[in-house]
């Protein structure tokens, strides 16, 4: 197994990710920290709260006292409430500006922490302990934090880039299966729009990933991170190519939250990317052939390409008030072909139209 990326933007920051599979090895990334008269407090959920014991048992060593803070599993709880009350434990416990939280858990627990240590006392760091497929795939990697303000996803956030993120492969064994699909979502997607080579691997290994073989999970999280990292080296605060990173999210974050957040976010991820691979087809870039092999490969990985139960004109509008709007356009990602997405901000409410009826037939 690949060991570790170095994630280095000009030198201005700089994090490992590194790869293991099992918390034992916490202790020489946080003495590379300089913890040893540093408080951590270990913010987990109630699903995450499983490998409390094990990454204490690991960090104690290593650190001057160890805290933890557990709040309810759930998208509902990614909210600036959840965050108050941990701003609330931290002041109790007299957290300063160079203690350090640790984010041990999925997205929500990676992105409210981030946002937490993002805000906290004007900044103060983190760690990335991420537990399943999509945090380790995407979100844990690329300094993205926030929470979500009333149905609006991640709309309230800022920028701030772990100090290292340590992926504990083996927390992929207990996933649940739609959890594992869902991180699918966001791994088929490097393929898409960067790495047709990728795509074609993924396709390849197919029965190994869906048979969780751990030598092909660890290759592919390895190449979802290294896709990720060159992106985020390139374009930190999305004034560009990053935004590449968001196939599949425009339409994806309209049904996510038309949903009532029912599907996990790597589900509707797949959906939009479906209706995405369809524009582009509609516009000539890809052949009717494509859009029919790509619906076949992402239900293969137990992913939805379609939906009902809501309405047309409602995802449109959602769509339009989703915080990817620049300047009242939206914009959208397309593939010119497989392995090359390109923005593009002038797809029609038409084109859209067309698109969601497709999906709602599938
Ligand atoms: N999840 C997309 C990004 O980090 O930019």
């Amino acid at each position: 197994m690949k060991k570790r990326l170095e994630v280095n933007y000009n030198d201005s920051w700089c994090y490992d990710i590194v790869f293991h599979n099992s918390y034992e090895k916490l202790g020489e990334e946080l003495d590379k920290l300089d913890l040893l008269s540093r408080k951590v407090c270990i913010v987990c959920d109630s699903n995450t709260e499983q490998y409390l014991e094990e990454v204490i048992k690991y960090s104690k060593e290593h650190v001057a006292y160890v805290d933890s803070y557990v709040f309810q599993a759930g998208e509902e709880n990614k909210t600036l409430d959840t965050v108050k009350n941990l701003y609330e434990h931290l002041i109790k416990a007299k957290f300063d500006r160079n203690d350090i939280l640790f984010a041990l858990g999925g997205g929500v627990v990676g992105d409210l922490v981030g946002y937490t240590a993002a805000t906290y006392l004007r900044g103060i760091r983190f760690i990335q302990l991420p537990t399943t497929l999509l945090s380790m795939v995407d979100s844990s990697v690329g300094g993205k934090t926030g929470v979500d303000f009333d149905a609006y996803k991640n709309m309230v956030g800022a920028f701030h880039q772990p100090k290292c993120v340590y992926m504990n492969m083996s927390t992929l064994r207990s996933l649940p299966k739609e959890q594992f699909s869902s991180g699918m979502g966001e791994v088929i997607k490097y393929g898409y729009i960067k790495d047709a080579p990728f795509y074609q691997w993924l396709k390849d290994n197919h029965d190994c990933i869906m048979n969780h073989d751990f030598e092909v999970l660890s290759e592919m999280v390895y190449h979802s991170c290294l896709c990720k990292k060159e992106v985020v080296e390139r374009d930190p605060l999305e004034k560009g190519e990053r935004a590449l990173l968001n196939f599949g999210h425009t339409l994806g974050h309209a049904i996510e939250k038309l949903m009532n957040f029912k599907l996990y976010h790597g589900q509707c991820v797949a959906i939009g990317m479906v209706a995405a691979i369809y524009m582009s087809a509609k516009r000539g870039m890809l052949s009717m052939e494509e859009l029919k092999d790509s619906i076949s490969i992402i239900q293969s990985f137990g992913l939805p390409v379609g939906v009902i139960g809501i309405e047309v004109n409602d995802i449109i509008a959602a769509t339009k008030n989703d915080k990817k709007m620049e300047a009242g356009k939206i914009k959208f990602i397309l593939l010119e072909k497989i392995g090359c997405g390109i923005i593009d901000s002038d797809v029609t409410d038409d084109e859209m139209v067309d698109a969601l009826e497709y999906i709602m037939k599938l």
